[in-house]
């Protein structure tokens, strides 16, 4: 007898399921393409968002198979709240010399824009080659500083999001899917503890 169809998994605290992971999985073998394309075979250091784009990184360099160089860049986060506050801060950096090398960034997702602009300055100064930036998702109605990727993944709406290395209060990072958090968890109180 067949197995029962399993119903779609919905994560509790998730209002909606924005991107299953088979189209995310989809998406970035095409991204990876175009990454190729713009790369040819030759190598690139990759630099990576921590820890928002652990999992993207993970995944689409696995996609690549130019010899690549990885390094990450720690970017103060936004806490237990879904709005950026004030300027972004660099709190780990790189260890990596790219003087001359070509890079490409990678990140979560692009929101107001100040992270990226704040890690493209930092790395512009290092005198890289050339300098491509690639993010899994772009939420455009936010964008405060004009700032775009060179590689997109998805155009999403105007709501917060976890999943698939994105989070709320360093929780949900581990979904495989990316969904809408529901708003009665988007709150500090919501993981008070006690
Ligand atoms: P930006 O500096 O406003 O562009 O914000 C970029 C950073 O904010 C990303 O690297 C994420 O860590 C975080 N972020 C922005 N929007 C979301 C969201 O919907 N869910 C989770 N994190 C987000
Ligand atoms: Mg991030």
């Amino acid at each position: 007898m067949p197995a029962p169809k399993k119903s779609p998994r919905l994560h509790p605290d998730l209002a909606e399921v924005l991107l299953t992971e088979a189209q995310i999985r989809r998406r970035i073998k095409a991204l990876a393409r175009d990454i190729k394309a713009a790369y040819g075979d030759g190598e690139f250091t990759i630099i990576s968002l921590i820890n928002g784009a652990v999992m993207f990184t993970s995944d689409l360099m696995r996609e690549i198979d130019n010899p690549v160089r990885l390094d990450c860049i720690r970017v103060s986060s936004y806490g237990a709240k879904t709005k950026s506050i004030g300027t972004p801060q660099i709190i780990h950096s790189l260890t990596l010399d790219i003087a001359n090398r070509d890079v490409l960034l990678i990140d979560d997702i692009l929101d107001t824009g100040k992270t990226l602009k704040l890690v493209t300055e930092l790395i512009r100064k290092l005198k890289p080659a050339s300098l491509r930036t690639c993010v899994l998702l772009d939420k455009k109605a936010r964008r405060e500083v004009p700032i775009e990727a060179d590689f997109v993944g998805f155009d999403i709406p105007n709501k917060f999001v976890v999943g698939y290395g994105l989070d709320f209060a360093e929780r949900y990072r581990n979904l495989p899917d990316i969904g809408v958090l529901k708003p009665e968890k988007q709150n500090a109180a919501a993981w008070a503890t006690g």
